[in-house]
């Protein structure tokens, strides 16, 4: 059910995984399993309240810096979670894109990554944005690589439409879980007019309610986007009309 309150994309930097796990005295890997259930279960309330876009920061350019056994450990994970997700992904409707630097994947994971794309490229109910391998000043360092590259002049515009999010709109709400109140290299471009939602609850926890309470906290937001009051538009512009 949408209504003039509900976001039309909504990201989720994923917080807290690793704390969950280390509360209960189990492996950090743990935290992440618990993390892809948490994902599928705010996937299906996301699009049971009309949201339209889902775009979660799942491994950073930072993260390669972690211990080997967890990068491996995600990378095996994200791994299996697609072979064994996609099929239900794609009975639901879900689109599936990854966003991020692809060159230093393994070819597991390469794999993984084409065939859920293709197999769930004509859905349209939500489409899921998976930030993988992703940093936002990889993404505007590429833009404006490709920019150059086709000798196009240097506008926002130009830059916008280069994007790796350029298929959606921008971010309407931005949701960061685990308590910390910083962006940390996600949609530093995307996000300029987006209204933020910091939830102390861990990413394995984050649960209906907390996504409501978002919610109804972002329909109360005034969104100027740099005006004196009113709306811009009933959605987010699309990223290349900021
Ligand atoms: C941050 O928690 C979380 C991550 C770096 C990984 C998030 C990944 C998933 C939820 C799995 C996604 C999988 C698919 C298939 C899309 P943290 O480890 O930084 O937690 P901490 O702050 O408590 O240490």
């Amino acid at each position: 059910m949408t209504n003039k309150s509900t976001p039309h994309h909504v990201a989720i930097v994923m917080d807290g995984n690793g704390r969950w796990a280390s509360r209960r005295f189990l492996p950090r890997i743990a935290g992440h399993k618990q993390g892809v259930d948490a994902l599928k279960r705010c996937a299906r309330a996301c699009d049971a309240r009309g949201i339209k876009v889902l775009t979660v920061f799942a491994f950073s350019s930072e993260n390669w810096q972690r211990p080997q056994e967890e990068v491996s450990g995600l990378m095996d994970l994200f791994a299996l979670a697609l072979g064994r997700e996609v099929p239900q992904l794609k009975a639901d409707g879900v689109q599936l894109r990854f966003i991020g630097e692809r060159q230093g994947l393994s070819s597991r994971v390469l794999k993984g990554i084409e065939l859920a794309e293709s197999a769930t490229a004509a859905n349209q109910q939500l489409v899921l944005n998976v930030c993988f391998n992703y940093g936002g000043r990889w993404d505007i360092v590429q833009a404006a690589a490709r920019v150059a590259a086709q000798g196009l002049a240097m506008t926002e515009q130009s830059l916008s439409q280069m994007m790796a999010l350029a298929h959606v709109p921008d971010p309407d709400l931005v949701i960061r879980t685990g308590g910390e109140q910083r962006i940390s290299n996600f949609l530093l471009w995307q996000s300029a007019y987006s209204e933020f939602f910091f939830s102390d609850k861990l990413w394995p926890d984050f649960d209906e309610a907390e996504l409501d309470l978002a919610i109804q906290t972002y329909g109360q937001r005034d969104r100027r986007f740099g005006k004196v009051s009113g709306q811009r538009d009933a959605v987010s512009l699309p990223t290349g009309s900021n």
